[in-house]
Parts: C-alpha cells; sequence; structure tokens
C-alpha cells in the first residue's frame, strides 16, 4: 500500500468517525429518526445485518424493528416501509418528496450518473425523459401495434419446442428459448429487428453484456465500497470491469443498432409513411435538441434491462409454479379450451376474457415479484415520514413483496393459489389500486412497462399451455424455486430444465 493511499485511508477514517458522532447527535437531539439496530461508528449497522438486504431479510428486521426502520449502511441512511400505509405515504401522498432515485459507485458507471430514465433524480431530466419514451413505448397503440409481432414470437417458440425431440423426453432449459423471444419482443419495437436464432452472434453478444451488466450491478459483492468510503480503493478492479462494460455494451448499441436504423432512415427519408419503431421517435427528440446522444444510448440500456429480465423472470417464475402445481395447470388449460376452443392460439384481445389467466399472472407476481423492492427511491431533502425525521438522501426501499406476502393481510399468502384474485382479493389489480399490491410500484416512478408487461406475459404463458403439457424433468416431482435475490431483483436461483408435452389436438 503506498503513503499516499494509507493517509487517503486514515483521513477518510477521521472524517468517518466525525460523521458518524454527528448522526449519532442528529438521532439524540433534533431528529427524530425510525428505529433501528445502534448503529457503530464507521460502520453503522454493516456489521451486524451483513450485505445480503434482500425482501426476506428486511422482511425479518420489520418484524423486530416495525415498519419504518432505519439502518445505517455505513455512511449510507438506508429507510425501509413495509406497511401499505407508509408505502402509500412515499409513492403516492409524498411521490413528489419521496421521487427521486439513488444510485450507488455501480449504478452511477451504468448510468453515466443518472443520464438514464430509471436512476435519475426527480425534475425536469425525468420528466423529458419519461415524455419522450411514452409515445414509442408505452401507450396502447404501441399494444396493437406490435402485438402482431409477440404472437409470432411465441409461435415460433411452440415450433421450435416441438421440432426438439429432447422437450417431450429429458425435458430443455426452456428458459433459454424464451429469452430469445423477449429479446425480439423487445427489438422488434425499439429497432424494428429480430435475432433468427439463439446462436446470431450478435444475439450472444448482447445478452452475455447485459448479463454481465445485471450481475455486476445487483451484486451486494461491492457493498462495502459503496457503504465506506475509505474502503473505496479496494474496489478499484471491481469498478474497472463495470467501466469496461458499460463502454463495449453503449458501444455495441451504437454501432449495430444506432447507427443502422439511422442510415436506413436516410436512405428512406421519401417514404414518410413507413411505421416508425422507437428509436426513431427517440432521435428525433434527439434532432431537436431535446436530449443528447448519451440520453438515447441511455434509454437503450434502459430497456434492455427494465423490459427483458424483469419479464423474462416473471415468465420463467411464472412457468415453475405452473410445472409445480399441476392441477393450477390444468385448470389454466381447461379456460383456454373452453374460451377459444381447443387448439385456437390465444392472442393479445383474447387475454382480456380469461379471467383465471389474468389471476395466474397476479399471483405470479405477488409471489415471485421481480422487483421485490421496487427500484430504490430517494428524497433529496430532509422529509418526515411516519412521524419520523429522513434525513435528506437517504435511500428508501419499499418492500413490496412483504406488502403482497404479509399473513396479516393475505389468506395464507405462502400459497401459490391464483384464485384468490376470483375470489376474497377480485377487486386487487396489478396496476396499484391497493397498496397491499405494488409489483410495478404505483405513482410517479411506477412501472410504466405493465402496459406491455401483462399482455406478453398473456400470451406466452396461454400459448405454452395450451400446446404442451408442462412437466418437471424425470425421476424430479418438483422444480426448484430457490430464490436469487440482488440489490433489488428477484429470480429463480437455477434455470430450470422442463419436459414440454406437445398436446394433440
Ligand atoms: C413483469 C415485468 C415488469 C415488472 C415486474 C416491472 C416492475 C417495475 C418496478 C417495480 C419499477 C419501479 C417502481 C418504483 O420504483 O416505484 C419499474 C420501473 C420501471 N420499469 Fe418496469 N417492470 C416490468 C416490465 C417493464 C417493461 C416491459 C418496461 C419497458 C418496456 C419497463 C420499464 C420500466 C421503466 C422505464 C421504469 C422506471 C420508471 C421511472 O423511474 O420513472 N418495465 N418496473
Amino acid at each position: 500500500m503506498d503513503l499516499l493511499l494509507l493517509e487517503k485511508i486514515l483521513l477518510s477514517l477521521f472524517f468517518s468517525i466525525l460523521l458518524a458522532i454527528f448522526i449519532s447527535k442528529l438521532r439524540g437531539k433534533r431528529f427524530k429518526l425510525p428505529p433501528g439496530p445502534l448503529p457503530v461508528p464507521v460502520f453503522g449497522n454493516w456489521l451486524q445485518v451483513g450485505d445480503d438486504l434482500n425482501h426476506r431479510n428486511l422482511t425479518d428486521l420489520a418484524k423486530k424493528f416495525g415498519d419504518i426502520f432505519l439502518l445505517r449502511m455505513g455512511q449510507r441512511n438506508l429507510v425501509v416501509v413495509s406497511s401499505p400505509e407508509l408505502a402509500k405515504e412515499v409513492l403516492h401522498t409524498q411521490g413528489v418528496e419521496f421521487g427521486s432515485r439513488t444510485r450507488n459507485v455501480v449504478f452511477d458507471i451504468f448510468t453515466g450518473k443518472g443520464q438514464d430514465m430509471v436512476f435519475t433524480v426527480y425534475g425536469e431530466h425525468w420528466r423529458k425523459m419519461r415524455r419522450i419514451m411514452t409515445v414509442p413505448f408505452f401507450t396502447n397503440k404501441v399494444v396493437q401495434q406490435y402485438r402482431y409481432g409477440w404472437e409470432d414470437e411465441i409461435g415460433k417458440v411452440v415450433e421450435d419446442v416441438k421440432r426438439n425431440p429432447e422437450a417431450s423426453t429429458s425435458g430443455i432449459v426452456l428458459r433459454k428459448r424464451l429469452q430469445l423471444m423477449m429479446y425480439n419482443n423487445m427489438y422488434r419495437i425499439m429497432f424494428d429487428r429480430r435475432f433468427e436464432s439463439e446462436d446470431d452472434p450478435l444475439f450472444v453478444q448482447l445478452k452475455m453484456l447485459n448479463g454481465e451488466r445485471s450481475r455486476l450491478a445487483q451484486s451486494f459483492e461491492y457493498n462495502y465500497g459503496d457503504f465506506i468510503p475509505i474502503l473505496r480503493p479496494l474496489l478499484r478492479g471491481y469498478l474497472k470491469i463495470c467501466k469496461e462494460v458499460k463502454d463495449t455494451r453503449l458501444k455495441l448499441f451504437k454501432d449495430y443498432f444506432l447507427e443502422e436504423r439511422k442510415k436506413l432512415a436516410s436512405t428512406k427519408r421519401s417514404d414518410n409513411n413507413a411505421l416508425k419503431c422507437a428509436i426513431d421517435h427517440i432521435l428525433d427528440a434527439q434532432q431537436k435538441g431535446e436530449i443528447n446522444e448519451d440520453n438515447v444510448l441511455y434509454i437503450v440500456e434502459n430497456i434492455n434491462v427494465a423490459a427483458i429480465e424483469t419479464t423474462l423472470w416473471s415468465i420463467e417464475w411464472g412457468i415453475a409454479e405452473l410445472v409445480n402445481h399441476p392441477e393450477i395447470q390444468r385448470k389454466l388449460r381447461d379456460e383456454l379450451d373452453t374460451v377459444l376452443g381447443p387448439g385456437n392460439p390465444i392472442t393479445e384481445p383474447d387475454t382480456h376474457k380469461l379471467p383465471y389467466l389474468q389471476a395466474v399472472i397476479k399471483e405470479t407476481l405477488r409471489l415471485r415479484m421481480a422487483i421485490p423492492l421496487l427500484v430504490p427511491h430517494m428524497n433529496l431533502n430532509d422529509a418526515k415520514l411516519g412521524g419520523y425525521d429522513i434525513p435528506a438522501e437517504s435511500k428508501i426501499l419499499v418492500n413490496a413483496w412483504w406488502l403482497a406476502n404479509n399473513p396479516a393481510h393475505w389468506k395464507n399468502p405462502e400459497e401459490f393459489r391464483p384464485e384468490r384474485f376470483l375470489e376474497e382479493e377480485s377487486k386487487v389489480e396489478a396496476n396499484g389500486n391497493d397498496f397491499r399490491y405494488l409489483p410495478f410500484g404505483v405513482g410517479r416512478r411506477s412501472c410504466p412497462g405493465i402496459i406491455l408487461a401483462l399482455p406478453i406475459l398473456g400470451i406466452t404463458l396461454g400459448r405454452l399451455v395450451q400446446n404442451f403439457e408442462l412437466l418437471p424433468p424425470p425421476g424430479q416431482s418438483k422444480l426448484d424455486t430457490s430464490e436469487k435475490g440482488g440489490q433489488f431483483s428477484l429470480h429463480i436461483l437455477k434455470h430450470s430444465t422442463i419436459v414440454a408435452k406437445p398436446r394433440v389436438f
């Protein structure tokens, strides 16, 4: 260790201790902070609670400290909210105060310090980005324009699976083919492009880079350097890898997609009737000077992460639950056969006529929430919440998974039972009309992609159940549904092998 580094560490240590003393003074005097474990200087509560702040560990802490509690993670304040009333306060009543986002050292790299939309603070830039993205991505017109593409993509999945002899015998990792489908669903909207096969080199590279981006950002591995600035020099190697992945990824978006589209647009200038894809609208906004090229690239980055993975994880969870609950799978198939007629492929308009399918989707999103803590919120200024003072720039996590899985509010929440959404919870929708159930959040920073995600989930799960009997692989009675949580994500730990036996009509 060189002397300069040692000096830096000692100086930071000194300032961190000063800060800890300052915080403890705040706690004791002017500020009435939410309850929580007693922090120690420099480390705060980090040594007590550890790195893995997943929804289940935060639920255990809520049982101990209450519906609002504060963790001092080194220099960061983390406030966790676990009741529908407080969720309403954060997301709705005080939606402006708590409408910003925190980032950390890694998200700073991947979002160019908030030049994107998902991770930027609440303000002019966010408003502009959300407005610019709405017409090309988040309207019913987009659904009506692209639903044929999505129906075509799941049709191709069904054909490929039927052609694969392994699918009906030893089983296949169905997720791999569905991943290609999800990329195609979104790349058709974004760039009017699709990838022909899982071996397409561009798809392989894209998948690898997006996977790395996700793994690096969601890992708990770098917490220590984010929480405790004196340890940050030790993160140098990690952050260097993040930067390389980010640069390569944005360059790939630029060279292979943006530039291609620009070229195509310049040769087709006269053909005004050609349907615009999303990126054409975004490039128009750039040409008008509303956003710059970096913003365009970060929009592509956001869609790659926010849209593709979340929807794919939810599809994967839905399939796993249907395999592990054959009686529910059968009931869903009966509904599809009865309402649509056996062998008539489900389309987007049909999804509205299938209440049991809707209930299966809602139940999947309840029990297996892809973003169980929502995307972290933040208050830019000092604020009040639940009678407590919340220091400016606190990270606010809404434990949406616990809101939807708390036995105080739900009947046997640990059970996968779609019927609940047709019986005692029949009025609850995924759009946030009930603060116990927020798989897409609610309010200003809620997920605008819900309008695309729900029909894609319906068409995909519907077609699979119509065409196949989905089973665990030979010798296994159930699929392993262990979870893998991240900074705020939740997906299945092991991508399951699934037997897909074609139905004969
Ligand atoms: C099943 C699939 C999906 C789930 C479960 C999901 C869930 C979420 C959640 C929980 C949030 C954060 C809400 C908050 O912080 O209050 C969010 C934000 C967001 N989602 Fe989704 N999402 C899904 C699909 C999509 C799709 C398909 C798109 C785009 C096409 C999308 C785009 C976004 C964007 C842009 C934001 C950030 C909004 C903002 O900060 O203003 N999501 N999503």
